[in-house]
């Protein structure tokens, strides 16, 4: 099996529209697709089609129905908090390991796993973990997704220093664009570029949808993934 961790510079810069691009993308390659969003925070059970969940089950051609959504997505809260805390609003708690351990279960050998974090790379899981804890227990290659307003330069190098420092390997940067732009896409991948050594930093433009518009970069490929 082949994973990938999708992670961010924060909340609501794309990774679920990335995601969602990628599936597609291994899809019509031809290739197996699994993908989870093991933690979803705002979850409303009566909307669960235009959640996270049910945009990752569209893109792999599922229908949302209680047990697909239990299966890619087994802890959800319904408080758009961070998951700590949406999960203490409920008196619960999350165990990092155990979601890791569900990461890294239950896929069949010769496909490829897109696993949706949650919120920026270290939003707190629990009351001593973040994701970057969940996601040096996982243990495989990030791909960062970074919006491109004013201050993610700053952002998404913090971002990408915290990732590598913990050892991990981080596949690439997808920079999707911002609804708030305040400079032209490839100035900031310019940018960007000139810092992150060896990574790929890939342009996102706003698209219609992840679909299958012409416009879409292949970021599977661009990444190795395929
Ligand atoms: N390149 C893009 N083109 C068009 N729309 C986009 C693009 N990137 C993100 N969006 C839209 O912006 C909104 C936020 O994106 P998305 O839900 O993918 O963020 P996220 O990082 O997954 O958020 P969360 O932290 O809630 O999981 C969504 O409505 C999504 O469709
Ligand atoms: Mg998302």
């Amino acid at each position: 099996m082949t994973s990938l961790f999708v992670s961010g510079s924060g909340t609501g810069v794309g990774k679920t529209f990335v995601t969602a691009i990628l599936i597609n993308e291994i899809r019509r390659a031809g290739k197996e697709c699994s993908a989870l969003k093991p933690v979803i925070s705002g979850f409303d059970e009566d909307n669960a089609d235009e959640s996270d969940t049910g945009v990752i089950l569209g893109a792999l051609g599922r229908d949302v129905t209680r047990n697909s959504v239990d299966e890619i997505s087994p802890w959800r809260f319904r408080e758009p908090l961070s998951p700590d805390m949406a999960a203490a609003y409920e008196g619960r708690s999350l165990c990092t390991k155990e979601i890791a351990h569900f990461c890294r279960t239950n896929s069949e050998p010769d496909s490829i796993r897109i696993i949706e974090g949650v919120g920026g790379v270290m939003v707190p899981l629990t009351n001593e973990e973040t994701v970057l804890d969940l996601m040096v227990e996982v243990g495989v290659p990030v791909l960062l997704v970074v919006g491109s307003y004013l201050g993610t330069l700053s952002h998404t190098l913090t971002a990408l220093q915290a990732v590598q420092d913990r050892g991990l390997t981080v596949a690439g940067i997808v920079i999707s664009e911002s609804l708030d732009n305040p400079v032209a896409l490839s100035e900031t991948q310019a940018t960007l570029s000139r810092f992150a050594g060896e990574v790929p930093v890939i342009a996102l433009p706003r698209l219609d949808s992840p679909g299958d518009d012409p416009g879409t970069p292949a970021i599977a490929t661009e990444i190795g993934l395929l």
